[in-house]
């Protein structure tokens, strides 16, 4: 019982989840394309999360797993999940100063958790989330401290029943894989995803594509469209997409159309024609 000396905080009104970070390659433009696109499934496994734009989009699943290579991107989202409080609190001591780039990979002294909320602050002042350089705006002003709290509340609550991985695409796929599993994989393209993450090899991706294929599970892969991809999937289904450029394709290029493709395994949806897309 509260004790009339007690103030019972009131919880704050969570804005809707969305990617806290900045990452090359993010999908938030195709959503409107992949959305419609995921099978029924008991559990979904988010392969090459990143900024988990289509994670955080799509309706809640029974189980749900999300996964990256990237160590220090998945130690962010764990301190999100498991340790919120000290996480935002030592985010608030991090100034969002041009210094903060510098001083990052300079401090090996820092804890785990200083280092967690320093690469988010990285990510988030660097141009394109790709913690290089310092990203100056004369049109946009500072993000908000206060939102950018409320959004990493809200992500700390989508993640309460989500396993968090940080493990090998191949491995992900072969400790998830089941019928009942949807993967969605959206792996690194020919062309690189800047500072943040190596492109792949030809080879890698002939690797991959084979062992998708030969999953029991549902899955959809996006890809830049390449002759590669088209014939690492010959036989399945491509729908082509066009869309504006973004950071970490074609080195950076804004104001061109970037293309990629969507793979599936079956023609299922092929009757529901979407804005943009093509066979
Ligand atoms: C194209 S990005 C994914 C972007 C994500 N869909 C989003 O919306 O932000 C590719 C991701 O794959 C990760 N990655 C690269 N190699 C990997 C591997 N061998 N296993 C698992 N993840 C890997 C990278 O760290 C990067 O975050």
């Amino acid at each position: 019982m509260t004790q009339p000396w007690q103030h019972e905080e009131p919880e704050p009104e969570l804005p809707r989840v969305r990617p806290v970070i900045g990452w090359p390659g993010g999908k938030t433009r195709m959503l409107s394309h992949l959305l419609p696109l995921i099978p029924e499934h008991t559990c979904y496994c988010e392969v090459f999360g990143g900024g988990l734009a289509v994670f955080l989009a799509k309706p809640e699943s029974r189980v749900e797993v999300i996964n990256d290579i990237n160590g220090e991107l998945v130690a962010f989202y764990r301190y999100c999940k498991f340790h919120l409080e000290p996480l935002l609190d030592e985010i608030d001591l991090v100034l969002n100063a041009r210094q903060e780039l510098r001083d990052y990979l300079a401090q090996p002294g820092l804890t785990e958790l200083q280092r967690a909320a320093r690469w988010f602050i990285r990510n988030r002042i660097s141009f394109g989330g790709m913690g290089g350089d310092f990203a100056v705006s004369r049109l946009q002003p500072l993000g908000s401290r206060v939102q950018r709290q409320l959004a990493i509340r809200a992500l700390n609550r989508r993640l309460d029943r989500t396993a968090v991985e940080n493990i090998s695409w191949e491995k992900c796929l072969a400790i998830y894989d089941a019928p009942g599993t949807c993967f969605f994989l959206d792996p690194p393209y020919l062309d690189s995803g800047g500072r943040a993450y190596a492109g792949w090899s030809e080879h890698e991706l002939a690797q991959f594509a084979a062992a998708v294929t030969r999953l029991q599970g549902k899955w959809i892969v996006t890809y830049q469209d390449c002759d590669q991809v088209r014939a690492a999937f010959a036989g399945y289904r491509i729908q082509a997409i066009e869309r504006a450029n973004g950071i970490g394709n074609n080195g950076g290029k804004r104001g061109r159309v970037y293309r990629e493709v969507i793979i599936t395994p079956e023609a299922a949806t092929a009757g529901r024609a979407r804005r943009g897309a093509s066979a």
